[in-house]
């Protein structure tokens, strides 16, 4: 028994359902209104992929809720990456939905995207390729029986969308197992003699966080495997504001909390004191910012909105307040308590005590900033 059939035996609600659970209706309707040609082993058209991802209405009328807020084109450029033989290399800053949009893409490509590799500084070669069920292996030598297949390998075996997470973490001769299941497509096992060809419909999506850059950076040998799609973190604070009150509602639903609309002015201030800080300049283009050691990123936002309401939901009138959200901030761009402390408190005084409308905020994050 698996973990998941456990959760699924008892009845109890799991968590965080994958995408292709948690948006199996708007698949499925994706998929009966899609008439435009599959690519093989996919279950959407490359059309209907990018309207899963960027949201839009169907002819029957159902609504394709938006899962990714941002340029059209750098969808349909990773969509199609996905249908050449050409691997996919999601790059950005931290929380610009790199993870997020690689799950969404697997779930719309191949209707499932658990076949994941997550990279580290420990991953083994073995979580790329395959390992052995030591049990059988002793009691009847090596066979296919004995081996346990990693998920790159089930991903090429079904013709499956397969996903490595964080890649220029892993070490650089781990990350070269890649270079022959990506340019030759096949997966040798030299203990067999045998190898696994990969099936059409076969591709990876792999993960990279710019400023990661250096830890182990691709071998080019690697990286002209892959088709490099930049996200960008989003380009105008209305923008971030959608992501952000998006987000915040479906994480909100999960969590029971109580929906937000009263709070669209917080969560409008979050993101204003994010990217002021993050740019260096007021939004007004007129005062000069030192920039705190955090990312402060559109999750980090998203994080301390989520927060805010539980607290407005479990200790105040379940409207979201400047006092719900102001220890989140704090926390999130105090990160080296000397240096950025003094970022803040100039922020405070300098740009947040002097706007109108803002007095309220100014005063919760006063007092936790104490
Ligand atoms: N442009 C966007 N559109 C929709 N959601 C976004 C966008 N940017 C960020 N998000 C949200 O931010 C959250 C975090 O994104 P995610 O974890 O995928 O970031 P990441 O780029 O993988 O970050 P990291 O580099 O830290 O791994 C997700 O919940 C996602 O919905
Ligand atoms: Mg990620």
């Amino acid at each position: 028994m698996t973990v998941s059939e456990s959760s699924a035996s008892t009845g109890a609600e799991v968590l965080r359902p994958h995408a292709e659970d948690a948006f199996a209706e708007e698949l499925k309707a994706l998929a009966a209104a899609d008439d435009r040609p599959r690519p093989t082993g996919w279950r959407l058209s490359p059309w209907a992929v990018a309207t899963y991802l960027l949201g839009g209405a169907l002819p029957d009328g159902t609504v394709i809720t938006p899962k990714y807020v941002g340029p059209r084109r750098i969808v349909e450029v990773a969509v199609t990456t996905l249908a050449t033989d050409r691997a996919l290399l999601l790059l950005g800053v931290p929380g610009t939905a790199k993870t997020w949009v690689s799950e969404h893409l697997a779930a719309a490509v191949s209707g499932d995207s658990t076949l994941l590799v997550q990279g580290t500084a420990g991953t083994p070669e073995e979580a790329i390729r395959y390992g052995w069920d030591y049990a059988r292996l002793l009691a009847h030598g090596p066979s296919r029986d004995a081996l346990v297949p990693g998920p790159v390998m089930r991903a090429m075996a079904d013709g499956m969308t397969a996903r490595v997470e964080e890649l220029t973490r892993i070490p650089a001769d781990v990350q070269d197992t890649l270079i022959t299941i990506l340019s030759e497509k096949t997966l040798p096992i030299p203990e067999l003699g045998q190898e696994v060809q990969a099936v059409r419909g076969f591709n990876l999506i792999a993960t990279a966080n710019d400023r990661d850059r250096g830890v182990n950076d691709l071998s080019s040998a690697l990286r002209r495997r892959f088709n490099t799609v930049v996200l960008p973190l989003p380009a105008t604070p209305d923008d971030e504001v959608d992501i952000v009150s998006r987000r915040v509602d479906q994480i909100g639903r999960s969590l029971d909390l109580p929906a937000a609309p009263e709070g669209l002015e917080e969560i409008r201030r979050v993101v204003t004191v994010f990217r002021e800080l993050r740019d260096g300049v007021s939004a007004d283009g007129r005062t000069k910012l030192k920039t705190p050691s955090g990312t402060l990123s559109t999750a980090e936002a998203i994080s301390v909105v989520t927060g805010g309401l539980a607290l407005a939901a479990h200790f105040g009138d379940g409207v979201l307040r400047s006092a719900d959200v102001a220890a989140g901030i704090l926390g999130a761009v105090v990160r080296d308590p000397a240096a950025d402390r003094v970022v803040w408190q100039e922020y405070l005084e300098t740009v947040v005590r002097e706007r109108a409308g803002w007095q309220d905020f100014y005063r919760a994050c006063r007092e936790v900033s104490v």
